[in-house]
């Protein structure tokens, strides 16, 4: 296993998610330890993009319960109707929010946490089993960009959850 991975630190997001996408695959591929993975993925999108809060969140009974991530303690539990998080598991979909205090519901984990990204994970089934999510300290800090680069790296661990 590679012990480090390899990016332009100046580069756009767009060239760093081209670069480490395939070294996450290659990363992920020889290991089957779900937990594992999903801690070496935040800590490559930490040490990659310097997210405030990167990590993920997985479906437990009847809650998303939290799993590895990077960044300061969050809440452990958020409910399917509750919470960015809660909304893109239920929805199915990856949503972007530019101002968390816009968000009607959103979790305050931090007070710093300012926009968010959220991403539903699904398993080998096609079932949601999860999410990541990215906060970051800055106001509309997510774009196209981010939604298409996180969503790979998502669909990579697809293989890993199995239903
Ligand atoms: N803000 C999230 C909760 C998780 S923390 O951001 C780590 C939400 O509204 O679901």
């Amino acid at each position: 296993m590679a012990e480090s991975i390899a990016f332009s630190k100046a580069a756009s997001r767009e060239q760093i998610y081209a670069e480490i996408t395939p070294q996450i695959d290659a990363l992920i591929a020889g290991e089957s330890d779900l937990i594992a993975n999903l801690a070496n993925v935040a800590a490559v999108l930490e040490e990659a993009f310097s997210f405030f809060w990167v990590g993920f969140y997985l479906k437990k009974g009847d809650q998303l319960v939290l799993g590895p991530f990077q960044g300061p303690l969050a809440c452990t539990r958020i409910n399917f109707d509750e919470g960015v998080c809660g909304h893109a598991y239920s929805s199915l979909k990856t949503v972007v929010v530019p101002n968390v205090d816009e968000f009607p519901g959103h979790i305050a984990c931090s007070s710093a946490s300012k926009s968010e990204i959220v991403v539903p994970m699904f398993d080998t089934a096609g079932k949601a089993a999860g999410v990541l999510d990215v906060d970051s300290d800055r106001l509309d800090d997510f774009s196209e960009t981010d939604r298409l680069g996180l969503e790979r790296i998502v669909h990579l661990l697809k293989g890993h959850l199995t239903a």
